[in-house]
């Protein structure tokens, strides 16, 4: 397997945090730190609330940085309150959107069919996904972890085509170790994310899998990233907390390089 021919994605998912002045100056922060270094062998996101993507898009302009959404709608309008489309992000300037993360999926009544709904609208809207699958503790306790990520990953993807994985990149995300500090050993990321290695090419083709760029996240920091990042099957990493320091980021940055 040549992990080279991937594309490496670090991807700062912010949450629920950073007002748009904040937003502004983490994007100058993380613009200044990365100066100078050449980052063509790795992608660099920054996924943030709906209300800083105007100043994000705008701050980021003309830098390595790209700029996502956490979340959209499936439909391309209508009477959604609360929701925005994918149409809406794109128009807005974002190339990026995370579905399915753990935390919409815990505290927002998202299924994988509604993820399976969101990825297809994100896609048909031209923006990238970055989909989110991953097993609760009691899963992993259970030893049902390749069952239950392959399922979501599968029922994520109904109705995508071959063509259409290229603009999906996947993040494997072991729930317990979301914010808890507890992050899955190097061997455990590469082996899960190994696992939904195998179910894109049953799905797809061997050539698919080798081509889509698989993440890990869940507690990555600067003092785990490369040993992580090193592993065959991790191609990068959706990063929450330390996300939100430039500092920490850039490490993160620098151990993909
Ligand atoms: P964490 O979050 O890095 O704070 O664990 C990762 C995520 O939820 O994407």
């Amino acid at each position: 397997m040549n992990k080279s021919t991937r594309r490496t994605v670090i991807a700062g998912n912010w949450k629920m945090n950073k007002t748009p002045a904040e937003a502004k100056q983490l994007i100058e922060e993380i613009k200044a730190s990365i100066s100078g270094m050449n980052t063509d062998g790795c992608e660099i996101v920054a996924c943030v609330p709906y209300i800083d993507i105007d100043i994000a898009v705008k701050t980021a302009a003309g830098s390595a940085v790209k700029i996502g959404a956490e979340n959209c709608h499936w439909a391309k309008n209508g009477a959604f309150t609360g929701e925005i489309s994918a149409d809406m992000l794109v128009a807005c300037g974002v190339e990026y959107v995370i579905i399915g993360h753990s935390e919409r999926r815990q505290y927002f009544g998202e299924t994988d069919i509604t993820v399976n709904q969101r990825v297809k609208a994100a896609l048909e809207a031209g923006l990238k996904v970055i989909l989110c699958v991953g097993e609760l503790l009691e899963q992993r306790e259970q030893g049902i972890t390749d069952e239950t990520v392959s399922l979501q990953t599968k029922i994520a993807l109904l109705g995508i085509t071959e063509e259409q994985m290229a603009d999906i990149i996947i993040a494997y995300e072991p729930v317990w170790a979301i914010g808890t500090g507890k992050t899955a050993t190097s061997e455990q990321a590469d082996e899960v994310c190994g696992v939904i290695r195998k179910v894109i090419a049953s799905l797809y083709s061997d050539k698919c899998a080798e081509a889509t760029t698989i993440q890990y996240g869940g507690s990555m920091n600067a003092k785990n990233a490369k040993e992580l990042l090193g592993m065959v099957n991790v191609d990068g990493g959706l990063i929450g907390g330390a996300s939100l320091k430039a500092e920490d980021f850039f490490s993160i940055i620098s151990a993909a390089q």
